[in-house]
């Protein structure tokens, strides 16, 4: 994607790098505002779009033991208001609406025009929530009150990214790629063996979730954890892992920093909120052993011309670009900050020791914080999949599909 400015060199380079990815997508609204809003711009035309798979999306992110309040009186439903027409995109920006069901609790505390109300109908926070963005926007932004700094950062916002990760997921699934999480920790307790694909798979069709885990004995462990959060007024974190199945071999790229899929998947991951690290394959277990025991082995199988690999501890990526094997993601949460037994904090008006604000709050939301994970993961792959492939309708882009497995096959 060179720029049109004449001339080579710096200038060009730099106009290379101001251009904006093919495939972009952009969120606004705030937790108790009026609906959360998500674009998604550059996906070809005629990728067929499914409300019930978008809602289905958004039901599965607010699932799993340990959730608050919220998500009973939210149930997330996605009104596309532009870029859709009759079930397939048209090429155009794809706007999304998600109604919050609370708003008219809010609507005066956050209403768009000053009427001059009272001060305690905004529903102030001046007790700041450690681990929140709370004080740090607060100084930022310059508010005495961190309220509008809260409604912004909570991770209300990750269902805007669902539903525009909905739409990614259908373009990927045009061409067999599937993008799935289950939950691997619960604070202490631990999945100890791998999943395979296809429970990852039954698992995202169940009707009930639990802690998003696909061996039930693991399950009840992780349910305790929540449960002891529960009993004493604290909170969980945790592990999801994100498996992508079905990937082709060559989206990313080594040959610049910022085209290395694996940097640009991890900052995905690591901007959902709460989320403080990101593993792609057995990136852990690997820095404590040899290289002998973590390099997965190459070999060719003649019958079916291809390469195959002797195991998947890379997580699927190799130089920054998918090796064709499945591209398998982990991310830690740290546990809920907002504790029904406070931490100490601060006023921010008489700058004497107060416990933190509470809101009503999840207590574990690792299953959730996966599906997000789903979205963000099938959102950078669909932008890697397009720089790859381009195509301004699906059959284009199918065609260039096609054409590159051809040559790949003929390696
Ligand atoms: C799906 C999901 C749900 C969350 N729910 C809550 C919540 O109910 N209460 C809370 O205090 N934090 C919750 N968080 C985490 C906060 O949004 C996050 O910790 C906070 O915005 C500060 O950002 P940081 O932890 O990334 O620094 C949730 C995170 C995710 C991914």
């Amino acid at each position: 994607m060179a720029g049109t400015h004449g001339g080579g060199g710096l200038f060009q380079f730099v106009t290379i790098r101001l251009l904006p990815p093919m495939l972009r997508f952009e969120t606004a609204g705030e937790s108790h505002g009026e609906c959360l809003i998500a674009t998604l711009t550059g996906l070809p035309a005629g990728v067929p779009v499914s409300l019930e798979a978008v809602d289905r999306e958004l039901w599965r992110r607010q699932q799993g033991y340990g959730r608050g309040g919220r998500m009973k009186i939210e149930s997330d439903h996605a009104e596309i208001v532009a870029g859709v027409r009759h079930s397939h995109t048209i090429g155009a920006p794809i706007g999304i609406l998600i109604h919050n069901r609370d708003w008219k609790n809010w609507s005066e505390a956050l209403a768009v025009e000053d009427s001059g109300g009272a001060e305690d109908k905004r529903k102030p926070l001046t007790r700041p929530r450690p681990g929140h963005a709370d004080l740090a926007g607060a100084i930022k932004y310059d508010f005495h009150d961190a309220r509008y700094i809260l409604e912004r950062a909570s991770a209300r916002e990750t269902a805007a990214r669902v539903a525009a990760g909905a739409l990614a997921k259908a373009l990927l699934g045009e061409f067999g790629i599937a993008v799935l999480s289950h939950v691997v920790a619960v604070g202490s307790a631990r999945l100890e063996r791998p999943a395979e694909w296809d429970e990852i798979a039954a698992l995202s069709r169940k009707g009930e979730i639990l802690l998003g885990c696909v061996d039930a004995e693991a399950e009840a462990r992780m349910k305790e954890v929540v449960d002891e959060a529960y009993r004493t007024g604290d909170t969980a974190g945790g592990v999801f892992e994100v498996v992508a199945h079905g990937v082709p071999p060559g989206l990313g790229s080594h040959a610049a920093w910022d085209g290395r899929l694996d940097g640009r998947l991890a900052q995905a991951i690591v901007s959902i909120q709460a989320v403080k690290g990101v593993e792609i394959g057995f990136a852990a277990e690997g820095a404590a052993s040899f290289g002998s025991k973590v390099q997965d082995t190459i070999h060719y199988h003649r019958e079916e011309r291809r390469f195959t690999r002797g195991a998947n501890r890379a997580g699927g990526l190799e130089g920054g670009i998918t090796n064709g094997q499945d591209v398998v993601l982990r991310g830690f949460l740290k546990p809920i900050s907002t504790l029904r037994r406070p931490l100490e904090s601060v006023d921010l008006a008489t700058r004497e020791p107060a416990l933190a604000a509470y809101e009503r709050s999840d207590v574990c939301a690792v299953p959730a914080a996966g599906v997000v994970a789903e979205a963000m993961t099938a959102l950078v792959l669909a932008q890697a999949f397009l720089e790859k492939f381009g195509g301004d309708s699906l059959r284009e882009t199918r065609r260039n599909f096609l054409g590159y497995l051809e040559q790949v096959k003929s390696f």
